[in-house]
């Protein structure tokens, strides 16, 4: 058993992450803002640290003895981003920077590190599915930062000795995720409105697709990551979509919420959003192949135990 450190351990992924090390055995350290995670969303077993992760001393202390660092936390919002652009580097950037920092400063070979990088490195690339040989252009703030999450892990890796592993989620869904903010995931909002039989709104024409991928399956990616730069004899540094590789639309997804709840729903259309990514789909492929994980929660299957959750 292992102890480890989760960076946004109160929020949506990290504390379902926390629960699943804590299932195993495993010990956890939290450090988490408290900005948009939830206390409430811990375990008992787990210790929590209140802080900023850009704050290096602090990161310093909270990654002291430990066998592994997960770094979820960030400000994950694209119009945040947009808004508040230096804040959210800040969180987004140099966050990841002191995690890394920190890992290289402890022990003789650096502690490794899994951290949350996002498919929004890719911005609007055209040919699907994604790969990760694929142009990286991002089209936010947010993105740009997590593309840099990626070139900092590098440096990390050749320059320091600090072994990472750079998970690309795709559009994540499951319970505990907040449908509250005008931003949150479609999957949440829908949910939650269709639950309590109330009006949903479609962006554009509801063709739009995207590679929702399930809570437990990015959790059990994020492990496997860990376990491989923990197991693994040389420095790595690698990155991994994490996606199923199926593409669904909105008006699907929609129709699914709504049988699931046994509903007929009232739908409202209003013009798509400004710069909306029409296509966005994953290729599972080095997912699979280096770490043996594959994301096969059906939909409905996911989608069945986020309204249980409600
Ligand atoms: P979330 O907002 O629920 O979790 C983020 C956590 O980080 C929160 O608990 C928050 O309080 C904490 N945090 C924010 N700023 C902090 C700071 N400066 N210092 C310490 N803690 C801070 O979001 P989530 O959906 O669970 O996202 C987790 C990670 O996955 C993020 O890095 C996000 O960018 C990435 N990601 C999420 C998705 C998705 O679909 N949800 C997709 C791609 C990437
Ligand atoms: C993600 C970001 C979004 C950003 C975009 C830029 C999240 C949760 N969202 O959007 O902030 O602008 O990348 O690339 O990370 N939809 C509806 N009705 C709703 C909500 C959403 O029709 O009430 C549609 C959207 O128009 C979109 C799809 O559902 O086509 C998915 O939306 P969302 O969950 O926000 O994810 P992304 O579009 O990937």
């Amino acid at each position: 058993m292992g102890t480890y450190l989760v960076t946004g351990g109160c929020g949506f992924i990290g504390s379902h992450l926390v629960e699943s090390l804590i299932r195993d055995g495993h010990g956890v350290r939290v450090l988490d803002d408290l900005s948009s995670g939830r206390r409430e969303n811990l375990p008992a077993a787990a210790d929590l640290l209140v802080g900023d992760v850009a704050d290096a001393a602090l990161v310093r202390r909270a990654i002291d003895g430990v066998d592994g660092c997960f770094h979820l936390a960030a400000i994950a919002s694209v119009e945040r981003g947009n808004l508040d652009w230096l804040g959210t580097h800040a969180a987004n950037l140099t966050g990841a920077i002191a995690v890394f920092d920190a890992a290289r400063r402890s022990g003789a070979r650096g502690i490794p590190v899994a951290y949350a990088s996002s498919a929004a490195v890719y911005g609007d690339e055209a040919a699907m599915p994604l790969t990760e040989q694929s142009p990286t252009r991002p089209l936010s703030a947010y993105g740009a930062d997590k593309l840099g999450c990626e070139l900092h892990a590098r440096v990390a890796g050749v320059v320091h000795d600090v072994p990472t592993a750079g998970m690309r989620f795709f559009n994540v869904y499951g319970p505990r995720q907040d449908p509250k903010s005008p931003y949150s995931g479609v999957i949440s909002v829908f949910c939650d409105r269709l639950r309590s039989q109330r009006p949903i709104t479609i962006f554009g024409d509801g063709l739009q697709t995207r590679d929702f991928v399930y809570v437990a399956d990015v959790v059990a990616s994020l492990r496997a990551g860990m376990t491989r730069l923990s197991d693994g004899p040389a420095v790595a540094t690698a990155v991994y979509n994490v996606c199923t590789g199926r593409s669904t639309s909105v008006v699907e997804l929609v129709a699914t919420i709504a049988g699931l709840c046994g509903i007929a729903p009232e739908i409202e259309f209003a013009p798509p959003r400004a710069g909306e990514i029409r296509v966005s789909l994953g290729s599972p492929d080095r997912l699979r192949a280096e770490l043996g994980i594959e994301c096969r929660t059906l939909l409905a299957d996911g989608l069945s135990a986020t309204l249980d959750s409600l």
